[in-house]
């Protein structure tokens, strides 16, 4: 070893010993007598002291070369220090060297390597190995290495047995669009990136595992956003001979075990809500829980409380929907002005926003042309309003106000501070429907994937109302996230080729993309079924940051560029060649 102690590691009782130290040079304060040094490793900081009247010359000439990021190994010894400092772990102690070293010399660094730095995202993202020093960006690494050694340790108790995969596959469909790569031996033919590995995860149950799991690379090709990358990592996991509630059970053991693990949070069971529930009374299936705020209905199948009052708007609606902001009555026409901008933009596409104030004793809204005060009482009943609170109201086609007004209520409980990154609020959204109709195709795609096994219950409506049949499908969800989803999959070739058809899939084409899958399920597939966690959003869900990117040790940025490396990158001609393309 180069040194015999890391730069966090000296306290009070290591006064007098003499200790090599190295590390990066975080910064010089040179005040002529004296010369301090901020020694930097990834364990800490301590202090180099010089007093130059009372240390070699050739040691004083050096420490006034050192520049920021060098390179350096110290010897000396540990004194206490002269002026103490509690903002560092290393603070009561200094070192007087008996020796510097230069092991390497550095490069003006592009920005400061400390906690608050002056360098922007891109400048940091095109040095990342320097911003991975700052001590910001590792920790979130380290927690990371913490999720994953918790992971492995409580599936391993629980006997699940990790299986690496293929990453160049067929291309797996979940949906999104495939990475491909093209094949020089088979030239004209391309290998997928596996959007994740469920059909080898399904062939491992079909192989008898049993238990299976993998911290997995998964590739999608699709438009990033704060909690997507085109390269991520999953927690995949699956088992057989079990039913949804034992998928339920155990991996929700998993994620209490995290917590406990990593944050020393103790959670309680998982509610768990129907997608319909969370639909109707979040507009989203990946509901932020924290806060209440749920859905009221003015006017819907079972309810209607505004028409009749000549305003055409409401009349008109499909579905006229509330939410009632607790204490906001006071907010200004400005705001609430801003807020009807805000729902009518082209991500929400409202026509407008209508409010309602309860202030002192009485009800003022912003269509007090058509509802009287008694009109205007029932819309507080049915919201629960009291004195002070703010009613928001938005109508139109039901699922796009349901979106609409979902996306209002995470606005609105952001604003009131309800959206606290310390509290954690975990559930299970089950009942998933099996099928989605895309307006644009005309035709149903599967909601989770091809292999999820519709609920035996609803398989008579498969044929003839494909739309109501809901799946054995869940979503982890916790702070509005979805961590992790799966599903109890099909493992009778029949019910398989049935969802192939639904899916618009010819025989042919099913045969030719999933053939080797219901060959497998005709020797004698097990019941089976699993899910797969979002490792990144995990990560960052426990320290607490929107954005999975930091997370991430070498992340792509927004449009899907390394900026580090400069990939994607063009190929030479004669690569291209190799491979049979043209360009
Ligand atoms: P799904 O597609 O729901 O299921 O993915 C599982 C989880 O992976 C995370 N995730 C992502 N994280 C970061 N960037 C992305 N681009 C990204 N896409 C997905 C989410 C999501 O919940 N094979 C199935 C699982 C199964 O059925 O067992 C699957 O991949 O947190």
């Amino acid at each position: 070893m180069l040194r015999t102690h890391t730069c966090g590691e000296l306290r009070i009782e290591h006064i007098n010993q003499t200790v090599i130290l190295c590390g990066w040079v975080q910064g010089v304060r040179n005040k002529g007598a004296l010369i301090w040094i901020d020694l930097r490793d990834r364990y800490g900081i301590t202090q180099i002291t010089i007093e130059s009247e009372n240390t070699a010359s050739e040691i004083v000439m050096l420490a006034r070369e050192l520049g920021r990021e060098f390179v350096i190994k110290v010897s000396g010894k540990v004194s206490e220090r002269y002026s103490k400092t509690d903002k560092l772990p290393t603070g009561e102690i200094e070192i007087y060297p008996q020796a510097i070293e230069i092991l390497n010399r550095a490069l003006t660094p592009p920005f400061t390597i400390e906690d608050e730095t002056d360098g922007g995202d891109e400048l940091r993202m095109k040095y990342r190995y320097l911003d991975l020093r700052r001590s910001e960006v590792r920790t979130k690494l380290q927690l990371r290495h913490q999720v994953a050694k918790a992971t492995r340790s409580f599936l391993d108790t629980h006997d699940f047995i990790e299986v690496e995969t293929p990453v160049l596959i067929k291309s797996t469909p979940e949906g999104a669009r495939d990475f491909v790569v093209p094949s020089r031996m088979n030239q004209g033919q391309f290998y997928a990136l596996p959007q994740s590995p469920q059909t080898f995860k399904q062939l491992l149950m079909v192989a008898g595992f049993d238990r299976y799991y993998q911290i997995v690379k998964c590739f999608r090709d699709e438009d990033l956003r704060a909690d997507r990358q085109p390269e991520f990592t999953q927690i995949d996991c699956e088992m057989s001979f079990i039913e949804q509630e034992d998928i339920l059970n155990m991996f929700e053991g998993l994620v209490k075990h995290l917590f406990q693990e990593v944050k020393n949070v103790v959670i309680e069971k998982l509610p768990r809500i129907t997608y319909k529930e969370a639909m109707d009374n979040y507009g989203s299936d990946k509901p932020d829980t924290r806060f209440g705020m749920q859905f009221c209905y003015l006017k819907d199948e079972n309810i209607n409380v505004v028409d009749g009052k000549n305003f055409v708007v409401f009349d008109t609606a499909e579905s006229v929907i509330a939410i009632n902001v607790s204490g906001a009555a006071s907010y200004t026409r400005k705001q609430l002005d801003e807020l009807t901008e805000w729902v009518k933009d082209s991500k929400r596409g409202m026509g407008g926003l209508i409010y309602m104030r309860c202030e002192n004793g009485t009800y003022k809204s912003s269509v007090d042309k058509f509802y009287a005060s008694e009109d205007l009482q029932q819309w507080a009943d049915c919201c629960h309003s009291k004195e002070g609170d703010l009613i928001l109201v938005l109508s139109g086609k039901k699922t796009k106000v349901q979106k609409a007004m979902g996306d209002l209520r995470l606005l609105m409980g952001e604003r009131l501070g309800l959206r606290d990154k310390n509290i954690f609020s975990p559930l299970w959204v089950i009942d998933f429907p099996l099928l989605e109709f895309n307006e644009e195709d005309g035709r149903y795609y599967a909601m989770h994937h091809p292999f999820t096994s519709p609920k035996p219950e609803d398989i008579a409506l498969l044929e003839s109302n494909p739309g109501a049949v809901r799946a054995n499908a869940y979503d982890m969800v916790i702070n509005g996230v979805e961590v992790g989803g799966g599903s109890i999959r099909i493992y009778n070739k029949e019910l398989q080729s049935r969802m192939f058809d639904l899916l618009g899939f010819s025989k042919e084409e099913a045969q030719n993309q999933f053939g080797f899958l219901m060959s497998a399920f005709e020797f004698g597939a097990p019941p089976h079924g699993g899910l797969a966690f979002g490792f990144d959003r995990l990560c960052s869900l426990f320290g607490g940051s929107e954005s999975i990117r930091d997370y991430i040790a070498f992340p792509k940025n927004n449009s899907g560029r390394d900026v580090m490396i400069d990939a994607p990158s063009v190929i030479d001609e004669k690569q291209l060649k190799e491979l049979g393309i043209k360009i």
